[in-house]
């Protein structure tokens, strides 16, 4: 998000466009916590995780009163337009407060979990897959030489596109997300199959969200069902949304903060600003909101053939 919000201070400074930063997203707006960004504000933040101008999930900007309070701050100080960095929860309220009152509405497209149309990948993506592949095949060596079975979980409440292609990248037995069903009985299968094949050991990857649960109560199940085995689990948590930035996480990032500038001087309005296939695309932020990526059908067929 810090590579994001260089680029639009940057291309707003050249362009001889002021900008004001809001901490706290929504909160701040109502709270009219602002800062007067210049070119050194963003200095020494594309390295860094996270956001320089924090983040809260605010319950109060659903209300109509305070998104007129927060209209009132942003007409105080003579603003015009609003770019927002967040998910599908941060453009629904982008959308509903820019359409009731007189600001241009941008927004950038951030989640690890990447599960939104209109751009192939989101900000924080590229960073969460390579740190889970990184931890993955830490936990792979114990795996392999204690001949166990681990249940990664990690990040995607709604998604599993974490999972998968992290699954893909760590060479994963298997891929438990939420957008396909599998049950106890078929993940049993698949583990003695596996052992008759001659595996000792394994990596299952479970999304979070996943519909048998998360990986304790996975690996709580397998254990009845197969007691000769050893089973351990690691959650990899927050370790996911955090760190450095990946080169291509910068990159994008960049690129959709540029062209959210570029984009809002040439006219466009309640808009998400997307890369698809290699090229900036703007998405109506209602579009956004209510359509999510669709999972490629033939990776977990292929990721089950690929750990034959
Ligand atoms: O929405 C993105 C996401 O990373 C989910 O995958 C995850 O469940 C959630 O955020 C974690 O949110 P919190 O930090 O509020 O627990």
């Amino acid at each position: 998000m810090n590579a994001a919000l260089r680029a639009v201070v940057r291309t707003a400074a050249y362009h001889n466009i002021e900008t004001i930063g809001v901490y706290n997203g929504y909160e701040g707006l109502i709270d009219k916590d602002f800062v007067t960004m210049d070119t050194s504000f963003v200095s020494h933040i594309i390295q860094r995780g996270g956001t320089l101008l924090r983040s809260t999930r605010s319950k109060r900007f659903r209300e109509e009163a305070y998104m007129k309070r927060a209209f009132k701050n942003l007409e105080s100080e003579n603003v015009d337009g609003l770019i927002v960095i967040g998910g599908d929860g941060s453009f629904r309220g982008l959308n509903q407060f820019c359409t009731a009152h007189p600001i241009i509405g941008i927004g950038i497209p951030g989640t690890i979990d990447n599960d939104m149309i209109g751009t192939d990948f989101t900000i924080g993506y590229d960073t969460a897959i390579n740190t889970v592949v990184e931890a993955v095949d830490k936990i792979r060596d114990t795996a392999y030489s204690h001949n166990r079975v681990f249940f990664v979980e990690v990040m995607g409440r709604d998604a599993g596109l974490i999972a998968l292609r992290s699954g893909i990248a760590v060479g994963a037995e298997e891929v438990l997300i939420p957008e396909t069903l599998t049950t106890f009985d078929d993940l049993a299968y698949d583990l003695i199959t596996n052992r008759r094949m001659n595996k000792t050991s394994g990596i299952i990857i479970v999304a979070e969200g996943d519909e048998l649960g998360g990986a304790v109560k996975v690996a709580q199940k397998m254990e009845e069902r197969l007691p000769d085995y050893e089973f351990r689990v690691t959650i990899l948590g927050h370790i996911q949304r955090g760190g450095a930035p990946t080169c291509m996480d910068r990159v994008r990032a960049s690129i959709k903060g540029y062209h959210a500038v570029l984009g809002m001087i040439d006219g466009h309005n309640l808009d998400m600003v997307g890369i698809v296939n290699n090229k900036v695309v703007f998405t109506p932020l209602e579009k956004a909101v209510k359509h999510h990526h669709e999972i490629p059908k033939d990776m977990e067929e292929m990721i089950r053939i690929l750990a034959i």
